[in-house]
C-alpha cells in the first residue's frame, strides 16, 4: 500500500474555517498529517476539528503579526514542532479599478493578504528547526492584470515574491517554500464577488479549457503534494491550479 503523503506531518493550515482551508484540512489530515486550523470565526473551527481526526483549532487574525506568531508558537506547544504550513487565509473586497479603490480596502487587503503571508512565513521558519515546507495561496490574479481586483492582484504578486526569497533564503535549512495559484475555485469568496459582479463566474467559466471552475478539494490537493516529500526537490515555484486557463 503507497504510504500516505504527509504522513507524520504537524500541520497549520490557515483560512482553514471555510472554502479551500477548510477542504485542505481535510485532505491532509486523510494523508496523515496532525492538522491546527486557524481562522477568526470560532464556532466553524470548532465544527471541523471535531470532524477531522486528530485536528485542533487556533483563533487567529491574520490582520495581527501577534495573532500570528501565537498560532505558530501554540503549534509547537501542542505537538513539538511544525513541518508543514499552509498559508491560505485571504480576504476578498469589492471589484473596483484603481482610480475608484477606497483606501481602506487597499489597506485591509495588504494587511491580511501581504503582510499576512511575510508574517506567517517568518513565524514558521523560525519554528521549523528542522526543515519543513511551507506553500502560501496566491492566485492566478498574480500572473495577470486585474482591472476589477487590482489590490488584490498587487498583493498576490507579493506574495509570489515572498515566496521566491524565503525559498531562496531558508532553502539551505531544508525550508522548501512553494506557492499555489489557483484560478477560479467554487468558494464563498468566488460567490461574493459574482454577487457585485452578477456573471462574473460564467465568463471566468467560458475562458477555461477545462470549462469549470475548481472544487476547493481539486486546490487542496496541489498544495498536499507540494507540501510533502514526493516534491522534495521542488522549491520557490508558483504553480498555477487553472484549469488550463492561460497564464
Ligand atoms: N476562490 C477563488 O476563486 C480563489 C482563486 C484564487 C485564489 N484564491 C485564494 O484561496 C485562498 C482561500 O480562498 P477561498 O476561496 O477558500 O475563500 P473563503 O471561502 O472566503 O475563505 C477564506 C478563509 O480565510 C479566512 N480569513 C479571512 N480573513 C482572515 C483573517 N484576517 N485572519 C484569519 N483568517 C482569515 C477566512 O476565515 P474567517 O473569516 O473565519 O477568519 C476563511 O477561512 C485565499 O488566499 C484566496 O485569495 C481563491
Amino acid at each position: 500500500m503507497t504510504e500516505k503523503m504527509l504522513a507524520d506531518k504537524i500541520a497549520l493550515v490557515t483560512g482553514a474555517s471555510r472554502g479551500i482551508g477548510a477542504a485542505a484540512a481535510r485532505l491532509f489530515a486523510r494523508e496523515g498529517a496532525t492538522v491546527v486550523l486557524a481562522a477568526r470565526t470560532e464556532s466553524a473551527l470548532k465544527e471541523l476539528a471535531e470532524d477531522i481526526p486528530g485536528a485542533s483549532y487556533v483563533v487567529t487574525d491574520l490582520g495581527d503579526v501577534a495573532s500570528i506568531d501565537n498560532a505558530v508558537a501554540t503549534v509547537v506547544e501542542r505537538h513539538g514542532r511544525l513541518d508543514i504550513a499552509f498559508n491560505n487565509g485571504a480576504v476578498s473586497v469589492p471589484p473596483h479599478p484603481i482610480a475608484d479603490f477606497p483606501e481602506d480596502d487597499f489597506d485591509l487587503i495588504m494587511r491580511v493578504n501581504l503582510k499576512g503571508v511575510f508574517y506567517a512565513v517568518s513565524a514558521e521558519v523560525k519554528a521549523m528547526t528542522e526543515g519543513g515546507a511551507i506553500v502560501n495561496n496566491s492566485s492566478v490574479g498574480s500572473l495577470i492584470g486585474n482591472p476589477a481586483l487590482p489590490a488584490y492582484g498587487a498583493a498576490k504578486r507579493a506574495v509570489n515574491s515572498i515566496t521566491e526569497s524565503a525559498a531562496v533564503t531558508y532553502g539551505p535549512t531544508g525550508i522548501r517554500v512553494n506557492a499555489i495559484a489557483p484560478g477560479l475555485t467554487l468558494t464563498d469568496m468566488a460567490e461574493d464577488w459574482d454577487r457585485f459582479d452578477p456573471g462574473v463566474l460564467d465568463r471566468i467559466v467560458a475562458g477555461t479549457p477545462l470549462g469549470r471552475g475548481a472544487a476547493p478539494e481539486e486546490i487542496a490537493e496541489a498544495a498536499a503534494w507540494l507540501l510533502s516529500d514526493r516534491a522534495s526537490y521542488v522549491t520557490g515555484v508558483v504553480l498555477p491550479v487553472t484549469g488550463g486557463t492561460a497564464v
